[in-house]
């Protein structure tokens, strides 16, 4: 019997050979914005291993504070196009396919970590309209970048407390103009960025809009109280030029909302009629990416797929993204296909301190 993982998905202009994806991880270890041959041979690795879309890690926008962390590659770098080409070709020569992830961190940035204390932090609380003007922008000249690079796809990153997110979380975005308030207003954000990369990439071309409840440093945080509100702000970013919903979640068998099952990608693709992406522990048992956050745990053993497998079947969700149990195991995807279940290492702590996993880990039993 067919296996629905290793069947192929389109979403417009893009098709992706199977249904495994790797979402954006931050590494950090493109210096200077620029990713090397070790990022390119990283992200190769890979789609050697049988993923079938990779999901760059974020990219910063062409803005003074949009990165958070050192090390975070760029696209407005004649040395950083140079890097990604080479990233964009080693996917692409391997049957793979690859969307950017557009992102700006707002105020998750730490101005002295990043050796900047004269740079403010780009915030919904203190945007000038210049400054909105600006990011938006920003984002639009990326898109336009990643689409003339030959990125397959982009992400633009509204999830998990990054600047887009801080606007449409009540709880960061105290704006009284067009930018904030209602629900409506402070979803704008979102959609104005969403139109301008949709102008620059035209009509064919897929863009993800990724979003999540949870905040980063503020994990029972929302955006949307109940499946309306969610209906509310899907509809904007869909009708701004959505194509698809990269749903952040820490567990995926988590329900969004009481008395539904659906988890947020479900309620996604339910309230859209667009595709989505579902994430969040996928293949992993033990800790998940908040507890990693906060210190609280890191190993993961291995899981098992059988819930996965019968939620895309039931069309639930159609892509699935697995973060860190790639970054321990490259080879996640193949294995899965053949049935090496046994062979499935997890995630190990040590994955995050290189780009290469060093040693085998030792087979767990599933
Ligand atoms: C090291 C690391 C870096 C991450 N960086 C990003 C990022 O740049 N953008 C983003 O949207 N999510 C980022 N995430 C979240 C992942 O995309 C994913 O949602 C999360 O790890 C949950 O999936 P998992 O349980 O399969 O690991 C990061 C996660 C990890 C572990």
């Amino acid at each position: 019997m067919t296996d629905i993982l290793f069947t192929p998905f389109t979403i417009k202009t893009l098709t992706v050979p199977n249904r495994i994806t790797m979402p954006a991880m931050t590494r950090g270890f493109s210096l200077g914005g620029v990713p090397g041959p070790d990022v390119a041979a990283y992200y190769a690795a890979r789609v050697a291993g049988g993923v079938g879309l990779i999901i760059s890690e974020a990219v910063a926008v062409e803005r003074a504070a949009a990165a958070e962390v050192l090390g975070i590659p760029v696209f407005y770098d004649p040395l950083a196009q140079t890097g990604w080409k080479r990233v964009i070709e080693g996917v692409h020569a391997l049957g793979g396919r690859i969307a950017a992830q557009l992102h700006h961190a707002g105020a998750l940035r730490d101005p002295e970590t990043m050796n900047a204390p004269d740079t403010p932090n780009d915030e919904p609380d203190t945007m000038s309209e210049e400054d909105i003007a600006d990011t938006i922008s920003a984002f639009a000249k990326s898109a336009a970048t990643a689409k003339s690079l030959g990125f397959d796809a982009v992400e633009v990153h509204g999830a998990n407390g990054n600047l887009i997110d801080q606007f449409l979380w009540e709880g960061r975005n105290t704006r009284t103009d067009r930018w904030g308030g209602s629900l409506v207003a402070r979803t704008h954000f979102a959609v104005e960025v969403l139109r301008a990369v949709r102008a620059q990439v035209g009509p064919d071309f897929p863009v993800f809009f990724r979003l999540s409840q949870f905040k980063q440093g503020a994990y029972e945080a929302k955006i949307a109280q109940d499946p309306a509100e969610l209906e509310k702000i899907l509809g904007l970013l869909s009708d701004a030029g959505s194509d698809a919903f990269h749903a952040s979640q820490r567990r995926f068998w988590e329900p969004a909302f009481p008395d539904s099952p659906l988890n947020l990608a479900g309620w996604a693709k339910r309230l859209t009629g667009k595709p989505s992406i579902t994430v969040g522990s996928v293949g992993l048992n033990g800790p998940d990416i908040t507890d990693l956050l906060t210190g609280k745990g890191g190993n993961a053993g291995p899981a098992g797929l059988d819930e996965l497998r019968s939620r895309v079947e039931a069309a639930e969700f159609d892509l699935v993204s697995v973060g860190r149990a790639l970054l321990t195991d490259p080879a996640w995807p193949n294995k899965v296909r053949d049935g090496r279940l046994k062979d499935l290492c997890g995630f190990d702590l040590t994955s995050l301190g290189s780009l290469v996993t060093e040693a085998p880990h030792p087979p767990h039993v599933v």
